[in-house]
C-alpha cells in the first residue's frame, strides 16, 4: 500500500512537472486546451490512476485523494494563468499592427480652384445680378443671322471685316460676339423690356499674340426700356469699372463705332505696366481697350420687333481675358490657356 502510495506521488509530482513544462510551450489557446485535456480529461494519467483508487487502504485513498485534488488544482491555475498571458499576448499583437503613429506627417490634400478668367465672370455676374440683370446663355456656334444680319450688319457690310470669322458653312460660324445673343434674347423678350447679361467664349481669325487670342471671352449686356439713355450706359459702365478696378486705374471713354449701337463708345483703362507712358503692352498708347457700348441701334430694335418711338436701350461687350489681366498684371493672353498650374495658382 505504501508502495503504490509513493510511486502514485512520485508520479503525480513528475506529472505535474510535465504538464507544467507542456503548457508553457503552448502558442495558442486551441493547444493549451489539448494539453489540459491530456493531462485532466477522461483519458489522462489522472484518471488511471483515480482509478485504481479501488484497491487501496482507507488512509491511502485519503493521501492520494488530496494528492490528485492538488495536482488538480496546480495544473487549472497554471492553465489559467498561460491562457491570460495567450489572449493578452494576441490582444497587444493585433494592437500593435493597428497602431497609428501620430509623429508621421500628415497627407496634404491639394484642392482646385476656379480659374482666373471664371472668377471674373463669377464676379460679374453677382455685380449685375445685385443690378437686377438676368444672366442667359448664348451659342458658340452661331448662324450669321444672330451674329451678324440682326445686329444691323447685312450680308457684305464692309464693318463685317472688323471681325474675322471661322465659317463652319455659309450661314453658321463660331460667334465672332456675344452680341449675338442680343437678337436672341430681344426676340424672346418679344417687345418688353429687358436686362440681360451674357458672359461666354468668342472666336476670330486673329494672329495670336499678347493681347490678342483666336479665342477669347467676352460678357454681353444689354438693356432695352422707357426712357433709356446714354447717361445710364455711362453710369452702368463707370459702376463696372470702379468695382473691377477701384480707384487705382484711370478709365477714359472714346467715341467709336459699331453697326448694332449709335452712338458707340470704347472705354479704355489706364495700362497698367506703363501707367500711361506707353509700353509694347498697350502699343505705345498708355491705355488698354476694354470693352465697346453704346445705345442699341433702332434698326437692331426694330428688325426684333420692338417699337422703337417707346424703347430704347444701351449695350455694351467687354472683355473678360483684358480685364483680369488689367486686375492681376498678368502682361501675356497666352498663359490663361496654357494649363500651367504654377500660373493658375497664383490667383
Ligand atoms: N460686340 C462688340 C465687340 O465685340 C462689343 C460691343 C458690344 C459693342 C455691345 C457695342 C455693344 O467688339
Amino acid at each position: 500500500m505504501d508502495e503504490l502510495n509513493l510511486k502514485n506521488e512520485i508520479n503525480l509530482d513528475d506529472l505535474e512537472k510535465e504538464a507544467i513544462e507542456n503548457l508553457k510551450n503552448v502558442q495558442n489557446e486551441q493547444a493549451l486546451n489539448e494539453v489540459k485535456a491530456q493531462y485532466l480529461g477522461k483519458k489522462s494519467k489522472l484518471s488511471q490512476i483515480m482509478a485504481s483508487m479501488r484497491e487501496l487502504s482507507n488512509d491511502a485513498k485519503r493521501a492520494l485523494g488530496q494528492k490528485s485534488n492538488e495536482f488538480k488544482r496546480k495544473v487549472e491555475e497554471f492553465a489559467n494563468k498561460k491562457r491570460d498571458e495567450l489572449i493578452n499576448a494576441a490582444v497587444n499583437e493585433k494592437l500593435k499592427k493597428e497602431e497609428i503613429d501620430v509623429t508621421l506627417p500628415g497627407k496634404e490634400f491639394k484642392t482646385g480652384h476656379m480659374h482666373p478668367l471664371s472668377q471674373t465672370i463669377v464676379e460679374l455676374e453677382d455685380l449685375f445680378v445685385s443690378m437686377g440683370y438676368e444672366v442667359i446663355d448664348g451659342n458658340e456656334v452661331e448662324e450669321d443671322v444672330y451674329n451678324f444680319e440682326m445686329l444691323n450688319l447685312p450680308k457684305g457690310h464692309p464693318a463685317r471685316e472688323m471681325q474675322d470669322s471661322f465659317y463652319i458653312t455659309d450661314n453658321t460660324l463660331l460667334r465672332t460676339q456675344t452680341s449675338a445673343v442680343q437678337a436672341h434674347a430681344l426676340l424672346k423678350a418679344k417687345g418688353k423690356p429687358i436686362k440681360v447679361i451674357s458672359p461666354g467664349k468668342v472666336y476670330r481669325r486673329d494672329n495670336d499674340d499678347a493681347t490678342h487670342s483666336h479665342q477669347f471671352m467676352q460678357c454681353e449686356g444689354l438693356v432695352v426700356g422707357e426712357n433709356v439713355t446714354m447717361a445710364d450706359l455711362k453710369g452702368t459702365l463707370n459702376i463696372l469699372a470702379k468695382k473691377t478696378f477701384g480707384d487705382e486705374l484711370a478709365i477714359r471713354f472714346r467715341p467709336s463705332f459699331f453697326p448694332f449701337t449709335e452712338p458707340s463708345v470704347e472705354v479704355d483703362v489706364e495700362c497698367f505696366k506703363c501707367h500711361g507712358k506707353g509700353c509694347p503692352l498697350c502699343k505705345g498708347s498708355g491705355w488698354i481697350e476694354i470693352l465697346g457700348a453704346g445705345m442699341v441701334h433702332p434698326n437692331v430694335l426694330r428688325m426684333a420687333g420692338y417699337d422703337t418711338d417707346k424703347y430704347q436701350g444701351f449695350a455694351f461687350g467687354v472683355g473678360v481675358e483684358r480685364i483680369t489681366m488689367l486686375r492681376h498684371g498678368i502682361d501675356d493672353i497666352r498663359t490663361f490657356y496654357t494649363d500651367d498650374a504654377r500660373f493658375l495658382k497664383q490667383f
